[in-house]
């Protein structure tokens, strides 16, 4: 291991560590099971990496996991825990998640309900689950109203990561990793801003040794704010930079064709022309800031994707309306003000959503 940073938030203290090759991490993974402990795993996950792992576990403590963001909901919550429970799960079990995001948010979920709370383990498979989504404690499922609308705050015990389970993954969730990196540094470090745009050919190779490197900024630019607001009543919200309408075009595709870091880089750029447009943002530094976004490679239109080119304005306010984190009936952004500098949550009048998302649809069918 090379690398350990120690996230402190108010109800738990807990190490993210980095781990310079698979096997490093796998027997740091192996002196931490203790009998009676058990594995939920991603169904792709486990096709490549179950191998080094199933044999940690005894015999009939390894769930998997159907991949794909389905699997975040009631009846995969309920069909695991009753099997957990009827393999002999006790409050003295660890859960262990093997895989990306969707595996880490529903074993979250299960770990702070089961027996009202177990241990948890991550060991993100995906860059996103690396840069994001293992970090913070966010853990939830989504129900056919809204994406992620029914969860817990529920901390693991610690983080794995090597990014060796890169080699495996698939180019669109490269890209969805890289626009939670991007909108790290979006919201608080100008520096590695920069150092996204030199690395931008680096980054598109996957090279390992500039993404970890991007990946340990992002994600302790992650665990600070987290560590500051763990349950997001002020300055965690930023995190959501992009997420407004990110959440909507996922809905609206119904979870298909986009993967949720792509959704967020759309969400992303609109968050930026919209800063720009209601002039709380420099429209030469919005300009900057989304030729950035094009050379990364990251997605800027709805048109990019088949399953969003009919969705109108009016139909993606209808679905932000639903969003959970509209406190008031006002739909709300993050908004920059500079680059490395986001707001809190501004609500924005629908009048205003309609008109810019239908000029931004129209920009994006030129
Ligand atoms: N809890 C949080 O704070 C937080 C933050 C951001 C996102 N999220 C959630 O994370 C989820 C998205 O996570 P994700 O992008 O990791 O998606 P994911 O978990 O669906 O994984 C993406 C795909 O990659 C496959 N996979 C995983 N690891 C692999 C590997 N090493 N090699 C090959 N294939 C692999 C999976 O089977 C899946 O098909 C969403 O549900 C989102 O809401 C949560």
């Amino acid at each position: 291991m090379n690398k350990k940073y120690i996230v402190r938030s108010a109800s738990r203290e807990y190490p993210i560590k980095w781990y310079s090759s698979l096997s490093e991490l796998v027997a740091a993974v192996s002196a931490q099971v203790r009998p009676g402990d058990m594995l939920l795993v991603d169904s792709n996950a486990d096709k490549y990496y179950g191998k080094f792992f199933r044999s940690l576990f005894a015999t009939g403590k390894v769930f998997v996991i159907p991949s794909g963001e389905k699997s975040k909901s009631f009846s995969q919550y309920e069909k695991l825990t009753r099997a957990l429970i009827r393999s002999g799960a006790n409050r003295k079990t660890t859960l262990f998640a093997l895989g990306g995001g969707v595996t880490g948010d529903l074993s979250g979920f299960i770990a702070s309900t089961l027996l009202r709370g177990v241990s948890f383990v991550q060991i993100p498979t995906t860059l996103l689950s690396m840069v994001d989504s293992s970090v913070g404690g966010k853990t939830g499922i989504n129900v056919p109203e809204g994406k992620n609308l029914v969860g817990t705050f529920y901390q693991p015990l610690s983080v794995h990561i090597s990014m060796e389970f890169l080699q495996t993954l698939p180019a669109g969730h490269i890209t969805g990793g890289l626009a939670e990196i991007i909108k790290s540094a979006l919201l608080r470090d100008k520096k590695l801003l920069r150092e996204i745009q030199k690395a931008k050919d680096a980054i598109r190779k996957r090279d390992p040794e500039i993404l970890r490197k991007l990946s340990e900024k992002a994600v302790t630019i992650k665990a600070d704010v987290v560590s500051e607001d763990e349950t997001e009543t002020g300055v965690r919200a930023t995190l959501n930079l992009g997420h407004t309408l990110a959440h909507a075009l996922e809905a609206y595709s119904r979870y298909k064709g986009i993967t949720h870091g792509e959704a967020v880089a759309i969400g992303m750029h609109f968050a930026v022309r919209l800063s720009a447009s209601l002039g709380i943002l420099a429209i030469k530094k919005a300009n900057e800031i989304i030729a950035m976004l094009r050379e990364t490679g990251l997605p800027l239109y709805l048109q990019e994707y088949s399953t969003l080119k009919k969705a109108s304005p009016e139909k993606l306010v209808a679905i932000m309306k639903r969003d959970k984190k509209n406190i008031s009936d006002d739909i709300r952004f993050i908004l920059l003000d500079e680059p490395g500098n986001a707001l809190l949550p501004q609500p924005i009048p629908d009048t205003t959503l309609l008109t810019e998302l239908a000029k931004f649809i129209e920009e994006g069918n030129k």
